[in-house]
């Protein structure tokens, strides 16, 4: 983790991924010589407790970043756009979740354990941009079969409503809370349905061609971070009521014709990556076991039975963790 004293500020420190990312520097118990919350207007008055100390919320102004060296990004694209430039001009590194520059050719796009390397082949302050949470846990996954000449990939995921902020969060908890008190349950308001026993097949807005921006995400983000630009690679998403922890049925066809035990060692030599996979007794990832943990789990593992050389399995990760506040952090230990 982080070694260095640092002066660091978090944009975003009120909702799901800052909250998370203040529980991650405690956990790793990360000294700052700094902290410097920021947020909307409705939390000034408010301040985040970390290392004994009261550090105030601030707003976003001009000159907001002077004296930081890092400042971490997640209150969304506008956000993001406008002020993570802020931030490397006073001279910090942004490490920004949102979606702002994640495809941009002059941004990094970091998952550590995949492409990390590349943070140390450019050293200087910079915006660099956080995978999605569903592209995170992907490409830790994928990485490892590359060896195998991965040739396509085909994915479905069942997304939690964690990944859609503290509101959307809300709306599965207060939907559950009304029809336990025999209330109505209320209109939807994050979600396009109602979202308590429901699946749905939307997240983001829909293109021409029929894919919504999260699976355009996942498919073009898998690409840049695995430098495959070829990969045929197609992804469904789909958000379930799950409060937390993204889970995703991947089928990854290969060039060489491999065995179960090919395909699980390489899984076991991918740092981030762990494997459970027992199916007779039960033993595959699944998000109960999987939230507010920081491995990527995968599971399941299974030839096809009509597809050659693919091959099918179960990936389930922490979506706020993994998929968002311990990324940033883990591209922030590379830096520092
Ligand atoms: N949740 C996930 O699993 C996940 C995973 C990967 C990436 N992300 C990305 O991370 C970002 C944040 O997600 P989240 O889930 O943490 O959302 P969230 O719970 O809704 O939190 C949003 C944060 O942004 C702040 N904010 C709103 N308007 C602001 C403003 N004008 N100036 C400064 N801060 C402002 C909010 O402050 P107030 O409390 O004052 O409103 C809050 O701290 C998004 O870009 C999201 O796509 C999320």
């Amino acid at each position: 983790m982080i070694r260095k004293n640092l002066r660091i500020g978090l944009v975003g420190a009120t909702g799901m991924v800052g909250e998370t990312f203040i529980q991650l520097l405690n956990e790793e118990k990360v000294s700052v010589q700094e902290l410097r919350p920021f947020a909307s207007e409705k939390s000034l008055g408010q301040s985040i407790t970390y290392e004994n100390k009261q550090w105030p919320i601030q707003i976003l102004k001009p000159d907001c970043f002077k004296g930081l060296d890092l400042v971490f990004f997640s209150s969304g694209d506008p956000i993001s756009k406008e002020w993570a430039p802020e931030a490397e001009k006073s001279g910090a590194y942004a490490i920004d979740n949102s979606a702002a520059f994640r495809m941009s050719d002059n941004h990094l796009l970091v998952t550590p354990e995949v492409n990390g390397h590349l943070l140390a082949e450019n050293p200087q302050p910079q915006v660099i941009a956080n995978p999605n949470c569903s592209t995170i846990q992907l490409v830790v996954a994928l990485n490892p079969l590359k060896k195998f000449g991965l040739k396509k990939v085909h994915v479905a995921t069942y997304q939690a409503v964690s990944g859609g902020g503290k509101e959307a969060q809300n709306e599965l908890t207060s939907q559950m809370k009304n029809l336990s008190e025999n209330k109505k349950i209320q209109a939807p308001q994050d979600f396009p349905h109602q979202i308590l026993f429901n699946c749905i097949p939307e997240i983001g807005g829909f293109d021409e061609q029929g894919f919504c921006s999260e699976e355009m995400k996942i498919i073009n983000e898998t690409k840049k971070i695995l430098q495959l630009p070829k990969l045929q690679i197609s992804a469904f998403t789909v958000r379930v009521p799950v409060l937390n922890g993204h889970s995703e049925a991947v089928w990854a066809e290969f060039e060489k014709d491999v065995t179960r035990e090919d395909v699980l060692a390489a899984f076991r030599e991918q740092e981030g990556l762990k494997v459970i996979d027992n199916p007779k007794n039960h033993a595959y990832p699944h998000v109960v076991e999987a939230s507010g943990k920081n491995p990527v789990y995968v599971g399941r593992v299974h030839k096809d039975l009509n597809l050659p050389n693919t091959w099918i399995f179960w990936v389930v990760a922490d979506n706020i963790r993994k998929g968002a506040a311990l990324n940033g952090l883990q591209i922030a230990a590379k830096l520092f």
